[in-house]
């Protein structure tokens, strides 16, 4: 494809390190696309005969299907997937094949297909969040009223229902969808017609292949154009920070899972066995998307390493710019699934939640805050007593609203029969009625609204 000056052909190292195809041969479609539109500009410009240009357009549609059909061959020589698809039209319709890569190079072919290919990943991830928005939902719903300890330093700290717990999550997957669309729509431009560098010499319609393409408008600046990945780096880190909720999501399935917290029996198919131990029950899944987190942040990291000192405009560097983004794909995809069927299909056990509740001494602050209110106590003396109330009945191995009025009395004499109204777990949540709280009228208010909003998708 470029012999012409070279007396020598490449060496076996250098057609190895030089070959795309291997990982960019996904692009195939996104290439067979824009040349499709590319070249029926060519024609309505008329920079080819119409002839030629549809010539052109039939052969690549016969070499789309030849793809889709037996795959795309692997031929080093041919380094990436717009030489491999160049090679197969030539066969295909004869020397008129050449006539494609007027006013066209593969840098900007390149940047074309790959921001494609990323509108498209961007696309299905945002389906696959949607299915877990509305799993989160459903469970939530459902959960609306069901106690159990919320945490600080993994320690109880008030109770929380496990409604308002799971639609933290959902908020989370919210912002992540939003980051996702902002990249959309910042890739959205086309880079096809800047040519290698400089633009072309040609009389190109860089808006009729624009709008073939569905993007919004042709790209500004043809060096900025050819030359930029923050496309794919926007991606990449909206994917890093997507990975990371489904990886915090993943570690509270992994704790809740274990035996000494059981709130949680994971569905049998997201889980494995043991050769060894006949008992156990791995969460596997969860832990792989725990895991599957960090690389995706490492694929984020290599190509910001990758683009961190390049010169304008092309290097060859950048075709290493598709192995992580394609890599974070999957790893991603299989991560929202993973975490959709495990929402969906987990049995909460809410008897050792509410237990876990009460016996963590959850509602100690509702404590001092009725004698706060009720015996215009100051916090901070309100405070002692509690704690020596918990005390007292950690001691008795009781839940707080289990020590008789007595004993409480004994602790301080202020405290009346009144208090067990707000020593209860339920009495607990349903005071935290302030917006976004979890009393669960807030939580179904909070989930009546996500209907809403995913009723628009
Ligand atoms: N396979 C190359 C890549 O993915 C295509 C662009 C090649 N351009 C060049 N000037 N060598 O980056």
């Amino acid at each position: 494809m470029w012999g012409g000056r070279f007396a020598e052909g490449p060496s076996a190292i250098m057609r190895e390190i030089n070959a795309s195809i291997p990982f960019d041969k996904a692009l195939w479609r996104q290439d067979i696309a824009a040349s499709k539109a590319h070249v029926a500009m060519l024609g309505a410009q008329g920079i080819v005969s119409d002839e030629d240009a549809e010539a052109i357009g039939n052969g690549l549609d016969r070499v789309a299907e030849e793809y889709a059909r037996d795959g795309v061959p692997e031929d080093w020589d041919l380094e990436d997937i717009h030489m491999t698809t160049e090679s197969r039209l030539a066969e295909l319709i004869g020397p008129v094949a050449g006539r494609l890569h007027t006013a066209r190079s593969r840098n900007d072919q390149v940047a074309t297909d790959f921001r494609l290919w990323v509108r498209n990943a961007i696309d299905e991830v945002d389906a696959g969040l949607v299915a877990l928005q509305r799993a989160l939902v459903a469970r939530a719903d459902e959960h609306a009223a069901s106690i159990m300890p919320g945490f600080t330093h993994l320690q109880t700290a008030q109770p929380v229902t496990l409604g308002h717990h799971l639609m933290a999550y959902y908020e989370m997957i919210r912002r992540d969808r939003s980051r996702f669309a902002d990249a959309r729509k910042r890739l959205n431009e086309s880079p096809l017609g800047s040519a290698a560098l400089a633009g072309t010499g040609f009389d190109i319609d860089r808006e009729a292949t624009a709008t073939a393409l569905g993007f919004d408008r042709p790209a500004a600046n043809s060096l900025d154009a050819v030359s930029d990945r923050d496309f794919a780096l926007d991606y990449l880190m909206a994917a890093s920070q997507c990975a990371l909720h489904l990886s915090r999501l993943a570690e509270e399935f992994i704790i809740w899972a274990s035996q000494p917290f059981g709130f949680v029996r994971l569905p049998d198919s997201l889980s494995t066995g043991s050769s060894i131990m006949p008992q156990k029950k791995n969460p596997d899944a969860a832990e792989l998307v725990r895991g599957h987190a960090g690389r995706v942040i490492g694929c984020a990291t290599a190509l910001m390493i990758t683009m961190k000192g390049l010169p304008l405009a092309y290097s060859k560097d950048m075709q290493d710019d598709k192995p992580p983004v394609f890599e974070a794909t999957g790893l991603l995809a299989l991560s929202i699934a993973a975490m959709t069927g495990m929402v969906a299909d987990s049995e909460f056990r809410t008897e050792r939640m509410r237990q876990a509740a009460e016996l963590g001494y959850a509602t100690a602050t509702d404590l001092a805050d009725w004698l706060v209110r009720e015996a215009d106590i100051p916090f901070r003396e309100a405070h002692h007593i509690t704690g020596a109330a918990v005390k007292r009945a950690e001691a008795d191995g009781v839940a707080l609203d289990q020590l008789p009025l007595e004993v409480l009395q004994e602790i301080d004499a202020r405290i009346d029969e009144h208090v067990y109204r707000a020593l209860s777990v339920d009495a607990s949540v349903a005071s935290r009625a302030s917006y976004g709280g979890t009393a669960p009228d807030q939580v179904r208010m909070q989930v009546a609204r996500a209907k809403a909003q995913l009723s628009e998708d």
